[in-house]
């Protein structure tokens, strides 16, 4: 009996497989603006400075590799809450030390599961991971309209009503900033009108935040979840360390559950305990070892708050030479919004056979929804972006 013959055929990621795709590809001006990393002048992705210093100390308490506690050690969480939610008392949090957002959001599921909620609405579009994520829960998963691709704008009375309409027994997921893939988030009008009805209608709300610091700032970057806990009793964050640290294939993120009353945070903890251990058993500890060293040093947190300031800047100013550069070649789409979006990326309304074409005859690489990483733009490879946009839709080439 051959086992894995049975398998049913099933489509790469639409990032990861097209980075491997990109990979393979000979062409040696090859750009990648698929996957959502920051990368520097030099197209590389960047170290952060604080992240080598906290490295060295950790290097010198040489410190042994032991397991940690199921749900991450108390140092990291207890840093990792002031950041996320600085006016609140820590003693309204359950925080799980999870491996990336992607495995917060994955216990999420399970742990809304455990609750009775049956299904999650996410926007449409979103990360292309949500869906697969909670299917694999056992949630049952639906989109509300969310971006408007001809005006690039927020499709904000479709978002309302969306919620209003939502049945019984459901989550809603929304993204905290820097909408992935649009660049779109809601004013804080519009976070106060939303949360107004999660509220009315009793929706459990999630919050997917993954790029705390490339929108406006650190602080201001985590508003929603601040306006959310003035209204709701209860919400879950699931939270990434990979793009402002750095730290992506270190692999650090958290659960992080907030409960007014704190009433039910332990029963929580517990069940979020068992749902870990029978899953990926404990977290990685050396990138929350990092993360907490530069959180709990004033001096390394100020470098590492400095870095972050000056990549979120730096992003804008590529925002700003794009759409100028984009102008400059007379293509008869509008890229205005590219210098209204947040965060990594926009969504580019390029035609599907324009995108194929970058990819194959340009070696420009976006996604097929036109999701363009912005951050791996760069001084040295911005022209040929922009000619080779140029080229398959003035010349269709
Ligand atoms: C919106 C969103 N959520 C979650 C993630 C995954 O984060 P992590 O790498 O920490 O699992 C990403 C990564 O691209 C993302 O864009």
């Amino acid at each position: 009996m051959n086992y894995f013959q049975s398998f049913q055929e099933v489509k790469p990621d639409p990032i990861l497989g097209l980075a491997a795709k990109y990979k393979k590809d000979p062409n040696p001006n090859k750009i990648n603006l698929t996957i959502g990393v920051y990368k520097s002048e030099e197209a590389q992705i960047a170290l952060f400075r604080s992240v080598h210093e906290a490295e060295k100390l950790i290097w010198d308490e040489k410190l042994n590799k032991g397991y940690p506690p199921i749900d991450g050690t108390a140092e990291f969480k207890e840093e990792l809450i002031k950041l996320v939610a600085p006016e609140q008392d820590a003693k309204h949090f359950y925080i799980a030390h999870t491996v990336g957002a992607t495995s917060a959001l994955r216990l999420s599921g399970e742990l809304m599961k455990q609750m009775g909620i049956e299904n999650i609405f996410f926007s449409d579009l979103t990360w292309p991971n949500h869906p697969h994520v909670f299917k694999n829960a056992g949630l049952k998963t639906f989109t509300f309209p969310y971006y408007n691709a001809s005006s690039h704008e927020l499709e904000i009375e479709a978002i309302y009503k969306a919620l209003n309409d939502i049945p019984e027994k459901s989550a809603v997921l929304f993204q905290m900033s820097c909408h992935n893939p649009t660049g779109m988030d809601p004013n804080k009008e519009q976070w106060t009108q939303i949360i107004q009805i999660i509220k009315d209608k009793n929706i459990f709300p999630i919050i997917d935040c993954a790029y705390q610091g490339f929108g406006q700032g650190l602080q201001e970057d985590v508003l929603a979840f601040k306006l959310l806990m003035e209204q709701v009793d209860q919400a879950i964050v699931c939270y990434s360390c990979a793009k402002n640290f750095g730290l992506y294939g270190e692999r650090v993120g958290a659960l992080i559950a907030f409960d007014k009353s704190k009433k039910s945070l332990e029963n929580l903890g517990q069940n979020a305990r068992v749902t870990i251990r029978g899953n990926y058993s404990t977290p990685p500890i050396h990138g929350a070892r990092i993360v907490k060293t530069i959180l709990q040093s004033q001096e390394l947190s100020q470098v590492w708050s400095e870095e972050l300031t000056k990549m979120r800047l730096r992003v804008k100013e590529l925002r700003q030479d794009f759409l100028k550069s984009l102008e400059q070649k007379n293509i008869p789409i509008d890229f205005k919004h590219i210098i209204k979006d947040q965060g990594l990326f926009s969504l580019l309304a390029l035609p599907k056979d324009a995108i194929l074409k970058l990819r194959e005859e340009f070696g420009v690489y976006i996604l097929d929804n036109g999701r363009i990483n912005i951050a791996g733009l760069c001084q040295k490879n911005m022209e040929a972006v922009t000619s080779s946009i140029q080229k398959v839709i003035n010349h269709n080439v």
